[in-house]
C-alpha cells in the first residue's frame, strides 16, 4: 500500500505565533480561502483544542479527525464526518482521503513535524507578542522552501503575507 501523505497546514507570525486565546490571532480572507481550497476533499486532523476553537462544528467536505484522550462525541449525522482518535497515530490510520492534512494547534504541530513531509505555510508578517501558542522551528537540514507567492496585503487588517511551501528533504 503507498505510504499515507502528511501535509501540515500553518499560518505563523514572523516571531511563529499561531494562537492567542485558543483563537487565531489575525483574519485573513485570502488566507482562509486558501486553506479551504488547499484542505477541500482530504482529511484534516486537529487537536482537540483547535476542534473547540471551530466551535466543535466539522469543516465541510472534508474527513475530520479529532486527537484528544479524552473528549466523547455526541453522536452525530454521518454527513459531518467527525471521528476522535486517540493518539495522533491513530488518526493517521483512520484517515480515509489521500491527501491528510495536519491542521494545528501547536501541540499537534510538534508532534506532526517528525511524520509530515510537506508544509503549507502562510507567513504573516507581524509580531504577536502576547501569542501563548507558537509553531516549532524547523530543522533547516531537513526541510527546504521550494515554493513562494508573491508577498500580499490584506486589505482589512492591512497585514502583509506571503505563501509558501516546505518539503521535507529524504534521505
Ligand atoms: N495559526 C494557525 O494556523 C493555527 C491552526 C490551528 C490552531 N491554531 C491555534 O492553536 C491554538 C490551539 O493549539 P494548542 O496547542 O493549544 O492545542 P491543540 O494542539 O489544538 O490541542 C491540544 C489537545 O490535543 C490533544 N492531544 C495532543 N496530543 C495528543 C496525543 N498525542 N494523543 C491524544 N491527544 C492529544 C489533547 O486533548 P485532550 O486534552 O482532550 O486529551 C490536547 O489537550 C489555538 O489558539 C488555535 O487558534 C492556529
Amino acid at each position: 500500500m503507498k505510504p499515507k501523505e502528511i501535509s501540515i497546514i500553518v499560518a505563523l507570525s514572523d516571531n511563529r505565533a499561531i494562537g492567542r486565546g485558543n483563537k487565531m490571532p489575525w483574519h485573513i480572507a485570502e488566507d482562509m480561502k486558501f486553506f479551504k481550497k488547499t484542505t477541500m476533499g482530504g482529511t484534516v486532523i486537529m487537536g482537540r483544542k483547535t476542534w473547540e476553537s471551530l466551535g466543535c462544528k466539522a469543516l465541510p467536505h472534508r474527513q475530520n479527525i479529532v486527537v484528544s484522550r479524552s473528549l466523547q462525541l455526541e453522536p452525530v449525522s454521518d454527513d459531518l464526518q467527525v471521528t476522535v482518535a486517540r493518539t495522533l497515530e491513530e488518526a493517521v490510520e483512520a484517515a480515509t482521503a489521500d491527501s491528510i492534512f495536519v491542521i494545528g494547534g501547536g501541540e499537534i504541530y510538534r508532534q506532526a513535524i517528525s511524520l509530515a513531509t510537506r508544509i503549507y505555510m502562510t507567513k504573516v508578517h507581524t509580531y504577536i507578542s502576547d501569542a501563548d501558542t507558537f509553531f516549532p522551528e524547523l530543522d533547516s537540514d531537513l526541510w527546504m522552501e521550494v515554493l513562494w507567492s508573491e508577498i500580499q496585503r490584506d486589505a482589512e487588517s492591512g497585514l502583509e503575507f506571503e505563501f509558501v511551501l516546505l518539503k521535507k528533504l529524504s534521505d
